[in-house]
């Protein structure tokens, strides 16, 4: 049968960085084909080449048989593509309705946006994928997984032929992953194609019929359904047969009890619930919080880190009470929060690397005009090592960096920073597998030497992984601490979807 999709030796540079050197890849009726890779590996340039976006610097394409004309651009509409853009490509002060409809709103005979009808196809897309956001929301007031969902619903609201998926599941938790994969199902058995990226390998292990590996900007290898195991994926996405890489080492067994109570949240009330929180952390403990996405998690961290003021309730920090109204009073007690959302909390994107990994050492400073640049500048080249930034480059604008690069600053530039409480909110979303698993230990080896964490995840094999223990959150409240032999994948499942009948009782 004719492939729906078909690209060969695609090539694009930017400038001197090689985006793509010789990327190819067919695309079945009715198939999900992953698509895998380092971050940087070219990935979402290739999404953005098919889709019409940009133009590659040579290649071929074909499409239901048909080569399409590349240098003469084309609209994905017009070969019936959609593409869900890893960096989202909502507007922020429009509702969620009025951004599923944009471009496409259908008019009456007079001219008018038939308003019911946009609401109505909206509201279609939307149902089964987040059935209790309302399309009258505005986008500029969703969580990051929230946009997330719009962003998918606006591109099934097309109907595609051919629907890319560029990290869809990014900042989603389990349950609204299992959501996404039952729509995929249902798509494919309805003749959908769908090419699906993502770093989790876990769910690309289930999801994918099939998988394509790009290394360096070329396509290095196909795999079919029944050969997809992690270790062989690891090993084409990093060319590295390692024990170590794509695992997670055991949490190191610290021979001591983790006795001084560093971090206390006494009844901090988040506005929403009627009990506050109540949570302490001790020295050297990565504490994780769990639970379905939304239940309140990220507003202890923006809390803690100064962004959100509490109602009521008392923060204390060995032992004496604090005040954080703002992120500098968190900084000043070496309470570091990396953001879970890079574009919007964690990066000045038209800014240089350089700029954004020494700005929070720079706002430390007492003097602003004497800095030690040289110093800085070895620091900054530090940190991109740490992080095995690509490309290794501190004069790059972050706004270039491919997604998994820009949240790799995002860690680096606190990770640098020698805390004392560091708050997680979601930190590895898009990071590539290898980068992961060098970025749990340097979380592991900072506790070791006594920092505390608060670590926010939505991967939960992230938190089974890192954790001493964990909290389910439901409804801005601590139902369930998850810790020893109990601290397992399914057990966190199960107390987070459980964690509504005995907040009930
Ligand atoms: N507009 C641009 N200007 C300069 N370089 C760019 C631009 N867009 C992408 N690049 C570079 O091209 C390379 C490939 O980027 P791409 O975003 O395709 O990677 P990716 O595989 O999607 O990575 P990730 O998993 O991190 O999302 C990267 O080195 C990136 O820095
Ligand atoms: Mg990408």
């Amino acid at each position: 049968m004719t492939p729906v999709l078909e690209a060969k030796q695609v090539r694009k540079k930017f400038g001197g960085v090689v985006a793509l050197a010789d990327a190819s890849m067919t695309l079945e009726k009715g198939e999900v084909c992953g698509l895998v890779g380092a971050n940087g590996s070219g990935k979402t340039t290739f999404a953005r080449i098919i889709s019409g976006l940009i133009k590659p610097d040579g290649g071929e394409l074909y499409i239901n048989g048909s080569k399409v004309d590349l240098q003469l651009g084309f609209e994905a509409e017009q070969f019936s593509i959609a593409l869900v853009h890893q960096n989202l490509s909502l507007v922020p002060e429009m509702t969620i309705w009025e951004n599923i409809n944009l471009g496409r709103e259908d008019t009456g005979r007079l001219g008018f946006v038939q308003i019911d009808k946009a609401v109505n196809k909206a509201h279609e897309a939307l149902k089964e994928l987040a059935p209790h956001l309302s399309v009258y929301e505005r986008v500029k007031n969703l969580s990051p997984s929230q946009k997330q969902l719009v962003e998918v619903a606006k591109a099934l609201s097309k109907h595609p032929q051919i629907l890319i998926l560029d990290e869809p599941t990014a900042s989603l938790s389990f349950d609204q992953v299992k959501r996404l994969f039952e729509i995929i199902n249902k798509l494919k058995k309805q003749g959908t194609s769908i090419i699906f990226i993502s770093h989790r390998l876990p769910e690309v292990t289930e999801i994918c019929d099939r998988l394509v590996v790009f290394r360096d900007g070329c396509s290095v290898g196909v795999i079919e359904r029944e050969k997809i195991n992690q270790e062989e994926v690891v090993f084409l996405i990093t060319g590295k047969r390692g024990e170590e890489i794509g695992k997670v080492k055991a949490k190191p067994e610290s021979g001591e009890t983790k006795a001084d109570t560093v971090l206390e949240m006494e009844d901090v009330s988040l506005g929403d619930s009627k009990e506050g929180i109540n949570l302490q952390l001790k020295r050297g403990e990565i504490v994780g919080l769990g639970g379905l996405q939304g239940q309140g998690q990220g507003k202890i961290l923006l809390i803690l880190g100064g962004l959100l003021s509490p109602t009521t309730g008392n923060i204390k920090i060995e032992g004496k009470s604090v005040v954080i109204r703002h992120p500098r009073d968190a900084i000043r007690e070496g309470m570091f929060l990396v953001p879970g959302d890079r574009e919007r909390e964690g990066l000045f994107l038209p800014h240089t690397v350089f700029f954004n990994l020494i700005y929070p050492q720079f706002s430390q400073r007492e003097t602003k005009f004497f800095l030690p640049w040289k110093e800085l500048e070895s620091e900054a080249n530090r940190i991109i090592d740490m992080v095995a930034l690509v490309p290794p480059d501190k004069n790059m604008i972050v706004s270039n960096l491919s997604g998994g690069n820009q949240q790799k600053v995002v860690i680096g530039k606190w990770l640098a920073m020698s805390p004392r409480i560091l708050l997680l909110n979601d930190p590895t979303k898009g990071v590539d597998v290898e980068t992961r698993a060098n970025f749990y230990q340097i979380v592991q080896d900072l506790a070791q030497k006594g920092a505390s964490v608060l670590f926010y995840s939505t991967d939960t094999d992230e938190l089974v992984a890192n954790c001493d223990r964990v909290l389910i959150l439901f409804e801005g409240k601590i139902t369930q601490e998850i810790c020893g032999e109990e601290l397992c994948k399914e057990r966190l499942l199960e107390a987070s979807l459980r964690g509504g009948d005995i907040a009930e009782n």
